[in-house]
């Protein structure tokens, strides 16, 4: 059985860019013929809807959390995308209640359990809310690897400090295996000096991609019109920078 590299996109901080990262990355991977699934864990749901229309679904990331649902079969949740290499596994604004029924001590391993019976996939990515909640928290320990999107202009280093503790708990405590594969800086305007500013406090933390995804129109617009950057304008900067991005992304997970 084939293991697939899984991939959370996680920073408790909003904005940072996690939801644009995730489809950008997922839409890329399945892009070069690689068999990819993106599960949304944000009860905001704004990755899936970019490729499903979320309320009119049978099913979504609710039904492995949901007790009563637990025996369903994963693959019914498994959605295609116009993209015959991605699959989505939505999430729905329902997940939202769950987040305070975390009595649930199986909790933090539903995630990783439900996605360790595919094997039809070479990546999977998963798109995390903006906290270090329980669907953070079970990304983390489903996940190989983990990005971590940071806005250029409005880091913070006590939220960087917060996750590098979460990660290595759950390093420590559940998953040995989770790599922090880096941060990549977003919406980096044309002014900012990168050495100077962002780049030495985020490094103190977490190892930093050498690419960064420019600020931008186009990704807003992209996002409006459904598509991922690469469909919406190829030529766009944003465009070439998440290929890039994907490249030291493949680079480091196989070699
Ligand atoms: N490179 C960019 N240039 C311009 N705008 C961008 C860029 N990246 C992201 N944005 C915009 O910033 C906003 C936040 O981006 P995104 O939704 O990807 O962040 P997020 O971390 O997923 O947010 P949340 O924490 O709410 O889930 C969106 O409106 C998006 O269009
Ligand atoms: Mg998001």
């Amino acid at each position: 059985m084939k293991n697939p590299f899984i991939i959370a996109v996680a920073n408790q901080k909003g904005g940072e860019g996690k939801t644009t990262t995730s489809v950008n990355l997922a839409c890329g991977l399945a892009d070069k013929g690689r068999p990819t699934l993106l599960v949304d864990v944000d009860p905001q749901a704004n990755a899936s809807g970019i490729f499903v229309k979320v309320e009119s679904l049978e099913g979504s990331i609710r039904d492995i959390f949901c007790s009563e649902k637990k025996d369903k079969d994963i693959s019914g949740i498994i959605f295609r995308t116009k993209n015959e290499f991605l699959s989505v596994i939505p999430s729905h604004i329902s997940l939202a209640e769950m987040e305070t029924g975390g009595t649930n001590v199986d909790a933090p391993y539903i995630l990783r359990d439900a996605l360790q019976t595919l094997d039809r996939f070479d990546f999977i990515v998963i798109d995390c809310p903006p906290s270090l909640s329980i669907f953070t928290i079970t990304a983390l320990v489903a996940a190989t690897h983990v990005v971590i999107p940071a806005q250029a202009e409005k880091f913070s280093i006590d939220g960087m400090k917060g996750l590098q503790n979460t990660i290595n708990s759950i390093k420590r405590r559940i998953n040995p295996k989770l790599a922090v594969a880096g941060a990549l800086v977003t919406r980096l305007k044309p002014k900012t000096v990168l050495n100077k500013t962002i780049l030495p406090v985020i490094s103190q933390f977490f190892p930093v991609f050498q690419t960064t995804i420019s600020e931008g129109v186009a990704i807003g617009e992209s996002h409006l019109a459904k598509k991922s950057i690469y469909e919406y304008l190829s030529s766009s900067k944003q465009s070439q920078e998440y290929l890039a991005f994907i490249g030291e992304v493949l680079n480091e997970l196989e070699g």
